[in-house]
């Protein structure tokens, strides 16, 4: 398996900028996952490094070779789309087989290779069935397998599981990473599904217009989110974010806005200044010695979990907890959270104020 790097990858379509100076470095056998909203620019990534597009800007490496201007049959990568573009004619080993055949290996050879990978993808009772004779799961692990038994250095995804219904998504998915476990494949997968990345990437960039907006494990980029586009884009429902000032008391800094009060427990930040405020919803908890002071205007029942929709001052915050939360609208409420699951950030530029995680933060990172 491969290492893929992309270096300063840039593309530009007229006037508008749909990957901006991208730097990722993807290990051998890592699932790095490609996360944002649509229009973010995670296809046209993708398609740069399979040699679908050439970048306006920038490089792509596999392994230690430039494949920048190599085309896309000559480098080592296969590709996924979201539509499994089977041949229709084609039975399902003629559909797997189908790259083996363009490259004119022996027969025998592409009927073992077939029979190994319609085994791994449990397909070998369907060899002989048509695409149309198949469900959408069934159909995607044949596209799946077309890409498998090249042996490619890595595996590029474009969305591969968004034409499922939930349960097979779901199922898929943990085939697809058990997959990746069992070849230690090196795969880009590109969703826009918060689930799908949290539950099986080793890595996830979360990209914004273009960008690159955080990498790092899953833990990561939840528990300490670089921004507040990164903060509101995973998470369901979305952390709360209210406008608030940090200020000096007796017992140390807190942060304050209306009918709001909250001990920082950390001294990273200087009294006076304006910031967001960040707190998920699952850590807020009811108390009777308010550090928020609410009132509830709708509870909605998540099934296992409750959300209390809470209004404190002129903002509304999200408040998840198991169900049930024993609250009604109008009921008056205190709410607090701890230290550690207070996020702040700059109001200009959206960027995190404040790292606590000891072997990220660093003197220089928590500014003064
Ligand atoms: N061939 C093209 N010509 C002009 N603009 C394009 C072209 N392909 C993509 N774009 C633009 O580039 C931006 C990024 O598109 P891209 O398809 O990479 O987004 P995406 O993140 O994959 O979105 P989605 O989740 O909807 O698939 C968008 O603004 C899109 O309109
Ligand atoms: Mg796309």
């Amino acid at each position: 398996m491969s290492r893929v790097r992309l270096q300063g990858l840039t593309r530009r379509f007229g006037s508008v900028t749909a990957v901006d100076d991208v730097w990722l470095d993807v290990a051998d056998g890592e699932l790095l996952v490609l996360l944002g909203p649509s229009g973010c620019g995670k296809s046209t990534l993708l398609r740069m490094i399979a040699g679908l597009l050439p970048p306006t800007a920038g490089r792509v490496l596999l392994d230690d070779t430039d494949v920048t201007t190599v085309p896309p049959q000559r480098r080592d990568v296969a590709m996924v789309f979201q539509s499994y573009a089977l041949y229709p004619h084609l039975s399902v080993a003629g559909n797997i087989g189908f790259p083996l055949r363009a490259r004119r290996r022996s027969r025998a050879d592409i009927r073992r290779k077939v029979t190994e990978v319609a085994g791994a993808l449990d397909l070998s009772a369907l060899l002989d069935r048509k695409p149309r004779e198949l469900s959408g799961g069934q159909r995607q692990r044949v596209a799946l397998g077309r890409a498998l038994v090249r042996d490619p250095g890595a595996f590029l995804m474009d969305e591969p599981l968004s034409n499922l219904d939930a349960r097979l998504r779901a199922t898929t998915r943990a085939e697809i990473a058990e997959l990746h476990r069992a070849l230690g494949a090196t795969i880009v997968y590109v969703t826009h599904d918060q689930v799908e990345a949290m539950t099986m990437a080793t890595r996830v960039a979360v990209l914004d217009q273009g960008r690159v907006e955080q990498a790092g494990t899953p833990a990561e980029v939840y528990d300490e989110p670089a921004s507040v586009f990164v903060a509101t884009f995973l998470g369901a429902p979305a952390m709360n974010i209210v406008p608030a000032t940090v200020v000096a008391t007796d017992g140390g800094l807190t942060v304050r806005a209306t009918d709001l009060d909250l001990p920082l427990g950390i001294d990273a930040t200087t009294p006076g200044r304006d910031v967001l405020l960040g707190v998920r919803p699952e850590h807020l908890t009811l108390t009777g010695e308010p550090g928020i002071r609410a009132v509830v205007t709708a509870v909605e029942n998540l099934g296992g979990d409750e959300v209390a929709h809470c209004r404190a001052g002129t903002h509304t915050l999200a408040v998840r907890g198991p169900r049930p939360l024993r609250l009604a609208a109008g009921d008056r409420v205190g709410l607090t959270a701890r230290p550690e699951h207070l996020h702040l950030f700059d109001p200009g530029t959206g960027g995190r104020l404040v790292w606590r995680t000891a072997d990220i933060a660093t003197p220089e990172r928590n500014f003064a």
